[in-house]
């Protein structure tokens, strides 16, 4: 399917800069892309992991569609019910879930809690107990894979925070079933983000088969596998291939992972679903010519997107206002800190002040993690269909 975001610049007059762009139509045609890729598989659920965007005008296009929500703070929970989605498509992750959201989940019958440890589990059950609650539990489960993606977006490996090891996975689960308000429904998984090799994945679907036989010997049924997130998109070119290959992704699980009668697959995606329908929208205030660069000077910063300071992210930069000569800048910030750089050397038509920069792939980890570092105000956001 084809599709380039058009960017309305007259519009653009209307808000103050720096705002995301939210292109509503390539997001309904991503969601439908993901509807069709798993119709015909009743046992597939898609939950949207809100921590990629909790913009509210988007959290109930993606609830439209029929996804449930994948949330890791009792904020996002209470965002997900905000936004109308379902309470029993609702699962919690987290390693740190405070007593007060394991509550709000458990107050509004969520289907399902991710666990990460001991205590935690000790925790949801003593406080289902005093409801008179038996909480859903899958255990997040540590498969020690490499997603060879950024060591600060890799979580599946031993030396990560997240989930339980291997080695005492068998243990959690009988504590699981000795606890008396504990049901455990699953197993859940999640190896890391901006994944585009689907070699991880089928480590995963392999990983996933054997640890169901150990459950089957050992007399364990499970209702849920959860194999999280984490497909990638293509930051170079966001025109080209705006929509991810989500049939090539949802194919590895139909092919390799081996599901037991009567078993659902959970998904838990973000950046695939949000990243190529945003764009950071900022202008330009001052052109700077230096001794051996030319700086571009716009008034977005690493507080309104802070991938490229952060992982050393590249979000591809266009000038929406000019069409002269093509001229060499580095693209900069305002902030006091010398990573706050959208890029460096970037060819881009001859730019003068006022005009309007978009930052390309910015729906995911982009309004979400913007901060008032120097006290600078959030940014605003505009749905345009
Ligand atoms: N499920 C779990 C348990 C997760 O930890 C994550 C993301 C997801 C699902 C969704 O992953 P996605 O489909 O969006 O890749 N701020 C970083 C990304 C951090 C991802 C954290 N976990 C970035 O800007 O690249």
């Amino acid at each position: 399917m084809s599709h380039s975001t058009i960017f309305p610049i007259k519009e653009f007059s209307s808000l103050r800069t720096p705002f995301y762009f939210y292109d509503i139509r390539l997001l309904k045609s991503t969601l439908s892309a993901i509807h069709h890729a798993v119709a015909n598989d009743s046992t597939f659920h898609v939950h949207y992991a809100i921590k990629a965007n909790a913009n509210p005008g988007l959290l109930t296009i993606i609830r439209d569609y029929g996804l449930g929500a994948d949330c890791v703070s009792g904020a996002e929970v209470q965002a997900a019910l905000d936004a109308g989605f379902q309470p029993d498509k609702i699962v919690f992750a987290g390693v740190g879930k405070r007593a007060d959201e394991i509550q709000l989940g458990l107050d509004s019958e969520i289907g399902c809690f991710n666990i990460e440890s001991v205590p935690e589990l000790e925790l949801i059950n003593r406080l289902a107990c005093d409801k008179g609650r038996t909480a859903r539990v899958a255990i997040r489960v540590n498969p020690n894979i490499d997603a060879h993606t950024h060591h600060y977006i890799t979580t599946g490996l031993a030396e990560n925070k997240f989930g339980i090891n291997l080695d005492q996975l068998a243990d959690v689960a009988d504590l699981c079933l000795k606890l008396p308000n504990i049901e455990l429904i699953g197993l859940h998984f999640h190896i890391g983000s901006q994944i585009l090799d689907m070699e991880p994945y089928q480590a995963l679907c392999v990983k996933i088969n054997r640890l169901q036989d150990d459950f089957a010997a050992r007399g364990i049924s499970l209702q849920s596998i959860n194999v999280g997130g984490g497909l990638g998109i293509d930051y170079e070119h966001p025109d080209e291939s705006p929509i991810p290959d989500f049939n090539r992704y949802f194919n590895v699980f139909r092919e390799n992972l081996k599901l037991r009668p009567g078993q659902s697959v959970h998904f838990e995606l973000g950046r695939s679903i949000v990243a190529q329908c945003g764009s950071l929208i900022t202008q330009v205030l001052y052109v700077k010519n230096g001794v051996s660069k030319d700086f571009v000077i716009v008034d977005a910063g690493m507080t309104d997107l802070i991938r490229p300071a952060l992982y050393g992210a590249h979000h591809l930069i266009q000038n929406l206002s000019s069409h002269g000569q093509q001229h060499i800048y580095d693209v900069v910030g305002p902030i006091c800190e010398s990573s706050d750089c959208f890029g460096h050397d970037e060819r881009l038509p001859l730019t003068s002040p006022g005009d309007y920069i978009a930052l390309r792939s910015a729906g995911a980890y982009g309004e979400c993690m913007a901060s008032r570092y120097n006290l600078r105000a959030l940014p605003g956001s505009m749905l345009y269909e």
